[in-house]
């Protein structure tokens, strides 16, 4: 039975898509059959895995909506051996008014992937930046969450209401659900916020970081216009280093690297600091 993982967060442009990608990209190489699940009408995902989402017949927009159309009619092969994709379309943007009569509207993806999550070892949901029903639907079918985040003030602060949606969700409609893992992007550590923010949110949130973290890296914005993984794209650089061993993590299900001590020369402004203590 797949582990399935969806990679919210309400904040745009953290990460989530190039995360769902290349994380999937690297279990399929791994031999794990992967699916993506592309729920942001953007059709991120779909566009980077060299799919125009304006020529697919029938997309997740279909499958939430209307009853006759299966995840079978959708699911596309990919150009990477064992990842398959069912694509999102513009009309996805419509699901929280089409589906606000009915009665069952946070759970038909749940419903609709009860006949092929035995089909595959993972699925990945890339979620749109908000907290509509297709996150909703994503995180109640989901065991796991992946959250990037990038390690900058307005950031942490969306951090402190996506963790509360986490614990109303889990207590509304999911009970299993799970933090997999906060994932730092972009990172890039010359700026002292950087430091300031990766420790706090360790010491906040302990073992629900991940150990690896995903540095700023140019190639990320070359390999989706490629329609390239990272490690096909350029398998050497540090882009691919990170992601292989963030989905290391994502297979063990444990942090494998040595947890660097919470920095204590460095003085934390007060209003971060206020940021979590408060939570
Ligand atoms: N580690 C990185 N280094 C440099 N650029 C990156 C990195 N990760 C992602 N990017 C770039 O940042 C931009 C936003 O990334 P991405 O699309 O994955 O974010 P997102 O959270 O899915 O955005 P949205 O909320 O709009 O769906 C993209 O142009 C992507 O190529
Ligand atoms: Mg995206």
């Amino acid at each position: 039975m797949a582990r399935i993982i969806s990679v919210v967060n309400q904040k745009g442009g953290t990460g989530k898509t190039t995360s769902v990608v290349n994380i999937s990209a690297y279990l399929a190489r791994m031999g794990y059959k992967t699916l993506i699940l592309d729920m942001d009408p953007q059709a991120s995902a779909t566009l980077y895995l060299g799919v125009d989402p304006s020529s697919v017949e029938f997309s997740m927009y279909d499958v939430l909506l209307k009853e006759a159309i299966s995840f079978n009619d959708i699911i596309l092969s990919t150009g990477i051996e064992k990842l398959h994709l069912a694509p999102a379309h513009v009309s996805l943007a419509k699901t929280d008014i089409n589906l606000a009569d009915n009665a069952n509207k946070q759970y038909r993806l749940k419903e609709k992937l009860a006949d092929i999550k035995a089909k595959y070892d993972y699925i990945l949901i890339d979620c749109p930046p908000s907290l509509s029903l297709l996150p909703i639907n994503a995180l109640t079918c989901s065991s796991e969450v992946i959250i990037p985040l990038q390690p900058k003030y307005l950031s942490l602060e969306g951090l402190k209401q996506l963790k509360s949606s986490l614990d109303r969700i889990k207590s509304e409609l999911n009970p299993l659900l799970k933090i997999l893992g906060i994932l730092f992007t972009m990172v890039d550590m010359r700026p002292k916020m950087t430091k300031h923010g990766i420790d706090l949110v360790r010491k906040h949130f302990g073992n629900e970081v991940f150990d690896s973290i995903i540095r700023i890296c140019s190639k990320f914005n070359e390999a989706p216009i490629a329609g390239q993984s990272i490690f096909d794209y350029n398998h050497n650089s540090k882009g691919a280093e990170d992601y292989k061993r963030v989905t290391e993590e994502v297979i063990n299900k444990k942090r494998i690297f040595y947890r660097r001590g919470i920095s204590r020369s460095i003085k934390v402004p007060k209003r971060i600091k206020r940021l979590f203590n408060a939570t």
